[in-house]
């Protein structure tokens, strides 16, 4: 039987930096799948009318990007756990006139903290930075990991609080206590990992974190990467680890990939092709 060709893309707005297209074709390459990914830029008010163009073109799935996440939930009619939580959808399946919308950049986050570098999340003191689609799209997946603790904190702390009462209820029944901290009162707290989910680092702005926070036993995880952010440099000048954001990339990637094809892919050989790019 000959195999049939599968049409995959990535929809955002800008898209002209996602390296999707790029990670998805190396994936299918070594897995000798036959398929074609690209690269889909959607007007700001048109994801619905871009997706069904898609969708009508018999495209088998696609990953969506900023600035379109929370309309991808929306047009998605069955969720997964992870989508349903963070109200929010980076990975779309189309089946025939199912529209299934899944999350896997919480997936992807906790898979390159645990595979790749290493780090148990059981039993941690986690501080999550942001309280945007970034932050909200990976807490479910750090609570289900049950680290002793996990404290959230945001430039507006009230979006903080607003994300605890929804998610409070996930962490009492995981065991972990759920807490929010103001930016500016975080001095001596001790943190084992914290991690960046502001979009600050686009702005080259500074979060206002203490340098008391970083130690050289914390792993400090800024989930953009490209280049190295200020938020990297204070951790670095305070001797803590450090780590970009593109073995969660790869990982999310991997992730979607696993669900459209039910094949889990390589992921350090296109994590090491990045970053020695
Ligand atoms: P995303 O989907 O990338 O999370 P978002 O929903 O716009 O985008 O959220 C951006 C996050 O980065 C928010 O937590 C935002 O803080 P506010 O809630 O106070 O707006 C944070 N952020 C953006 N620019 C920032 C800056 N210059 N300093 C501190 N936090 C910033």
């Amino acid at each position: 039987m000959t195999e049939v060709k599968k049409h995959f893309a990535v929809i955002g707005n800008p898209i002209h930096h996602s390296l999707s297209p790029q990670i998805h074709t190396m994936f299918a390459k070594d897995a000798g799948l036959l398929m074609d990914y690209k690269a889909v830029l959607s007007p700001l008010n048109e994801f619905q009318q871009t997706s069904q163009t898609l969708i009508s073109e018999k495209l088998s799935g696609a990953n969506v990007t900023l600035p379109f996440k929370k309309e991808a939930y929306q047009l998605a009619n069955q969720h997964s756990q992870h989508a349903k939580i963070a109200e929010a959808v980076n990975t779309l399946e189309f089946k025939d006139k199912e529209i299934i919308g899944h999350n896997t950049d919480g997936i992807g986050l906790v898979r390159d903290l645990e595979q790749n570098l290493q780090i148990d999340l059981k039993h941690k003191k986690v501080l999550l930075i942001g309280a945007g689609g970034a932050a909200e799209g990976v807490l479910y997946s750090i609570l289900e990991k049950k680290p002793l603790e996990l404290t959230l904190t945001n430039r507006t702390i009230e979006k903080s609080n607003t994300i605890k009462n929804k998610m409070n209820a996930y962490a009492k029944h995981l065991n972990v206590d759920l807490n929010v901290i103001e930016i500016k009162k975080l001095q001596h707290q001790y943190f084992d990992v914290i991690i960046n989910a502001t979009s600050a680092s686009l702005n080259e702005a500074d979060l206002g974190l203490d340098n008391k926070i970083f130690h050289e036993k914390c792993l400090a995880y800024d989930m953009m990467y490209g280049k190295e952010t200020l938020f990297i440099k204070q951790a670095k000048s305070q001797h803590a680890q450090t780590s970009d954001g593109l073995g969660m990339l790869v990982e999310q990637a991997a992730e979607a990939f696993y669900i459209w094809h039910h094949i889990k892919p390589q992921t350090k050989p296109i994590i090491d092709f990045f970053r020695n790019k």
